[in-house]
């Protein structure tokens, strides 16, 4: 064989090998998940759910790494852990009277405790707790019967386990820590997601968290990932289990091969205002979620008190609305099993407005213009809302909308609103109303 014949076929070698990887790599969705992005997206509202041991101590779930907790004595926790006010029943009815449409429970945080009865460990809420009750199945059930869907929170990382090592940047103050095989630790995980996605019914879903564990951070960037997570196996088997099961990771990178949807911590898609957040560049091409808190922090904190306003929560949910994205609002129920009563009453109040205004946020997608603090669009066919946040507008300028438009009403009185849309672009000219505080929606018809 001459060097030419050699070194294309060495070439032809590496491109068929290249390709088969590309195509192993590439996850095709199945219908059944397209079917549930479209119904998840569409749902745009739903509750974070944190509750584990930690919310007896009431500082938040990240106390055991905040107060360098020793192993041993916080393994005590679970003796004492007793949540005998826990009512799914109640859980379900607020997240139904609150407008929404899911519920994303957290089965085990980086503290490393299971809430749901797991056989591949002992630490677990059935196992170590005197409730000895599996709160995640009553939970399942619940949300069957009045027809919620119910998604996982689980954590990559734990503070608990020896085989979680090499350790992460996080808990390396925490006395006690062990060292084993990560590998051991790959198994384990794999068989508590196979738990989750076989005995608890149809899920909606799994929303991982902690990626970002095994990267460095110097303040201002991440390092390398230092372990191999194997999430081509992991996803693979959620989905050969569940194939409707939609797949989120909060790494806050782009989206990996095999994520069916993209979430975005405290921030709202692209925004990046924690600094450790997801750029702009990195927003994908499936459904979007952001996540945030009533006051801030995810675990029940006792005195936490800066619980935002219901004029804050509910145009955090409009604005999320405005870019397409589903909002994924935070409770953090006490150790007794009830969700604290402010946060009741913000839901309630999200709920009432969510009653009179949900049309222009169910089922939409991003409208046509940016959102801003003053106004948000979403859109549904040939209707634009626009949403009005700030009362004091007199005039919205956008870009031209390039259709023709049929009219420009308030949607609540179907009064006609002066309006002009040409080369200049579209001017709506809204001093003459008298606007609602919180939200006054204009209703554009195209042609
Ligand atoms: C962060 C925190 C975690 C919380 C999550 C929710 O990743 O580590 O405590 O569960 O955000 O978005």
């Amino acid at each position: 064989m001459n060097y030419k014949t050699k070194l294309l076929r060495t070439l032809v070698l590496f491109c068929v090998l290249a390709f088969s990887k590309l195509m192993a790599q590439n996850y095709i969705p199945s219908k059944e998940n397209l079917d549930a992005r479209v119904s998840f997206q569409e749902a745009k509202f739903g509750m974070f759910v944190h509750w584990g041991v930690y919310s007896i101590l009431g500082d938040g779930e990240w106390v055991m790494n905040n107060q360098n907790i020793a192993i041993d004595e916080y393994e005590k926790l679970p003796s004492f852990f007793n949540p005998i006010d826990f009512d799914p029943k109640e859980w379900v009815a607020l997240v139904k009277e609150a407008g929404m449409n899911y519920i994303t429970i957290t089965s085990r945080h980086h503290d490393g405790f299971s809430m749901f009865d797991s056989k591949v460990t002992d630490y677990d809420i059935v196992d170590a707790t005197p409730y000895g009750k599996d709160v995640l199945k009553a939970l399942a059930e619940e949300c069957r019967k009045q027809g919620v869907k119910l998604f996982f929170y689980y954590s990559l990382l734990d503070w608990n386990r020896d085989d979680y090592f090499p350790r992460g940047r996080t808990g390396k103050g925490i006395p006690g820590r062990g060292e084993g095989e990560w590998e051991e630790y790959i198994t384990f995980m794999k068989a508590q997601l196979k738990e989750l996605l076989t005995n608890y019914g149809e899920i909606g879903g799994i929303w991982f968290d902690g990626h970002w564990d095994q990267k460095e951070w110097d303040g201002k960037k991440f390092g390398e990932l230092k372990v191999d997570w194997h999430y081509d196996e992991i996803y693979k088997m959620i989905h050969d289990l569940q194939p409707q099961a939609l797949i989120g990771n909060n790494h806050h990178i782009g989206v990996i091969d095999g994520e069916d949807f993209q979430m975005f911590e405290k921030d709202l898609p692209g925004k990046n205002t924690t600094g450790w957040g997801t750029a702009a560049d990195q927003i994908g091409l499936v459904p979007l979620e952001v996540c945030e808190t009533i006051n801030g922090t995810w675990g029940f904190n006792l005195q936490d008190r800066k619980h935002k306003s219901n004029k804050e929560l509910i145009h955090y949910l409009i604005k999320a609305a405005g870019y397409g994205s589903n909002m994924l609002l935070n409770v953090g129920p006490m150790p007794n099993g009830k969700i604290q009563p402010e946060h009741q009453s913000s839901l309630r109040a999200m709920g009432k407005w969510l009653k009179e205004n949900g049309n222009t946020i169910y089922g939409t997608q991003k409208g046509p213009i940016e959102p801003t603090d003053d106004f948000v669009s979403t859109q549904k066919g040939k209707t634009i809302y626009l949403h009005v946040l700030n009362p004091d507008l007199n005039l919205i300028h956008i870009d031209r909308v390039p259709v023709k438009i049929k009219s420009v009403r308030v949607l609540k009185t179907q009064k006609n609103i002066p309006f002009r849309n040409d080369k200049f672009g579209m001017v709506v000219d809204v001093s003459a109303l008298s606007k609602d505080p919180i939200d006054t929606v204009i209703q554009i018809e195209l042609k």
